[in-house]
């Protein structure tokens, strides 16, 4: 399959395609912040990013975007990152390859690193890719969904941008993302500016 970026060749690309099709199954039944879509947009966004950084394994970088959320504690009950695993074995990947792919998967989340850096390049581009994907235009719309699923209202969600989403750009680990995240954080301000305005002009009109 093309993907638009110079990916890897020969069983690593198969490897690949095989992941794409195992993440379309296995979150098919997700809408909104955790869709397929979003694991898509992360291994599209890690590979370009990839690509900046001469010294990463590509095909790590690929395969641990892919698998980022397969072991997620919040959509699936596995240890030990079992999905990430079984699919790795299934597709016959070395056992140090697949060490270095969970060890990136599991520096990726924010909440169960304490904001630790991730300690391979492999996990910081993920990591990065994973944030960008939380914030700009596709941010908002994840955020809102993820609100209207937990039954919070549009108040009560715009109080996890200043919490977490305004903070994201900051921690970013490489250069191309730190480059990807301005105009998507300047659109997130922009946005909270016109809709406290918009807020606030209502909150004006006197309801007779
Ligand atoms: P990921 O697993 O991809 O790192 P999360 O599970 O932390 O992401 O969040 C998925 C999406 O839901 C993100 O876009 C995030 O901003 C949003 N989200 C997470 N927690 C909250 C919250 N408390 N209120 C609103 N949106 C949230
Ligand atoms: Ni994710």
């Amino acid at each position: 399959m093309e993907y638009g970026f110079a990916s890897p060749e020969g069983k690593a690309s198969r490897d690949i395609d095989h992941a794409v099709a195992y993440v379309k199954e296995l979150f098919c039944d997700n809408s909104g912040g955790h869709d397929a879509e979003h694991t898509l947009r992360v291994f599209r966004t890690a590979m370009v990013i990839a690509e900046t950084e001469p010294d990463c394994d590509r095909g790590i970088v690929a395969l641990a975007a892919l698998l980022h959320d397969v072991d997620d504690h919040k959509l699936f009950h596995t240890a030990n990152n079992a999905n990430a695993r079984a699919f790795l074995a299934e597709r016959q990947i070395g056992s140090g390859r697949i060490e270095k792919i969970c060890s990136a998967v599991n520096s990726v989340s924010f909440s169960q690193n304490r904001n630790k850096k991730p300690e391979t390049l492999e996990g910081q581009i993920v990591q990065d890719a994973d944030r960008l994907d939380a914030i700009g235009a596709i941010g908002i719309a994840r955020t809102f969904a993820f609100g209207g699923e937990h039954g919070r209202t549009l108040e009560e969600t715009i109080k996890h941008f200043y919490e977490k989403l305004l903070l994201l750009k900051e921690g970013l680990n490489t250069e191309a993302a730190r480059q990807m995240a301005g105009p998507r954080h300047a659109f997130m301000e922009s946005f909270l500016k016109e809709f406290s305005e918009e807020v606030g002009e209502i909150g004006e009109v006197d309801i007779p």
